[in-house]
């Protein structure tokens, strides 16, 4: 059986957001209809590319063009007008991470959809992950026995920090991916977060944090660390050639139990594809979330987009939701009331 492809919109033409576009475009499943952004220039340009409508103001989206989904790829800021805006046309939404800023800001988000009874996808990449995911299935069969200490590290180099400027944080652009990825490893409420921050450079730049370590203690007396870095040094990642090729990070996710271990190592030296020449140096490409193969994008973007839109086609719940959403914020928030006071914070 042959059905119309899925009219799927964009807010947020950026970063993430062209990367989103691009994935929605290239399946034979969904078209891209719309895409806003409130830099004009923006929107019209990613519009063009893949024939969609562009707009400034996603209120004016919403009236004008009829949609199956929409992604949700503007500032964590924001993102609570416009699942609003969403909800009340009775459109299902993937939002990116951080779901929200805060606690407070997911609960929102929760009350606009629950109330109208609008489906929501929040954007957890690592859950798309191979790794991640192969991971996760060993500890749940018991191959570490219990668990006693979970160890996640993404460390990368600070190119392009200076556009958080006062905007986000170290543990919400970074942390966030692991705070889920720990908690959805080990689903055992967390009673007690610490943190404390590594400040230098790009402290001095940009007022991120450059390293931040958080140590996290789960109810049933297993530990958890979680390191959220820009301390890799810069020619490690910034490179122009080859073309295509985008910087690897230092990233790893380790489980350590009572009767074994599983590590998921994407760190230094581990990488699976370098290029070392006389003009550029060494450099290691980072083949995680959105690799180009056959010239289309595949990897776990992709899959999170696909999972996405099957929820939809299919009106499934989704595979990642507000509750693992708010969980994730929460601890975020919880390590940033520790950097704030220097102090252990205690969870209920
Ligand atoms: N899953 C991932 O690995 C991943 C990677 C990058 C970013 N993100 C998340 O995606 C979100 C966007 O990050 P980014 O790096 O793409 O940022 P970005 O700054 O590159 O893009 C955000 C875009 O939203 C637009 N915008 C701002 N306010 C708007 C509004 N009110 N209405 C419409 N458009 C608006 C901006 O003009 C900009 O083009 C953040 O929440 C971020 O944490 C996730």
């Amino acid at each position: 059986m042959v059905t119309d492809p899925l009219r799927i919109g964009l807010i947020g033409a950026g970063a993430i957001g062209a990367w989103h576009a691009r994935i929605v475009a290239e399946r034979r499943d969904a078209v891209l209809a719309a895409v806003c952004d409130s830099d004009a220039g923006r929107a019209s340009v990613l519009a063009a590319r893949y024939g969609a409508k562009p707009f400034v103001d996603a209120a004016d989206l919403f009236a004008d063009v009829a949609l199956d989904g929409v992604i949700i790829a503007s500032p964590e800021r924001v993102h609570g007008e416009h699942a609003r805006l969403a909800a009340a046309a009775g459109v299902p939404m993937l939002i990116e991470k951080p779901v929200a800023p805060d606690p407070v800001g997911v609960e929102a988000i929760r009350a606009v959809t629950e109330g109208s009874g609008v489906a929501v996808m929040a954007g957890h990449v690592e859950r798309f992950e191979i790794g991640s995911a192969g991971l996760k299935a060993a500890v749940e069969q018991g191959v570490c026995g219990g668990v006693v200490t979970i160890a996640a590290r993404r460390q990368f180099v600070a190119a392009d920090t200076p556009r958080f400027k006062g905007l986000s944080t170290t543990l919400r652009i970074l942390g966030v991916h692991d705070f889920d990825l720990v908690a959805w490893v080990h689903p055992v409420p967390v009673i007690e977060v610490y943190a404390a921050a590594g400040r230098g450079r790009v402290f001095a730049e940009t007022g991120l944090d450059d390293h931040v370590v958080t140590t996290l203690r789960f109810a049933d007396g297993a530990v958890g660390l979680v390191e959220s870095a820009w301390t890799l040094p810069r020619p490690y990642g910034v490179f122009t050639s080859p073309e295509g090729w985008s910087p690897a990070g230092n990233n790893r996710l380790d489980v350590f139990g009572s009767t074994g271990m599983v590590s998921n190592d994407m760190g230094l030296r581990g990488q699976q594809l370098v290029a070392f020449d006389e003009t550029e140096g060494f450099r290691a490409a980072g083949i995680r979330h959105q690799p180009i193969l056959h010239g289309k994008v595949t990897g776990a973007l992709a899959e999170e987009v696909a999972a996405f839109i099957a929820m939809i086609a299919d009106r499934t719940p989704p595979l990642v939701g507000l509750a693992d959403a708010l969980r994730a914020v929460r601890l975020t928030e919880a390590a940033e009331a520790s950097l704030a006071t220097g102090l252990p914070v205690r969870l209920d």
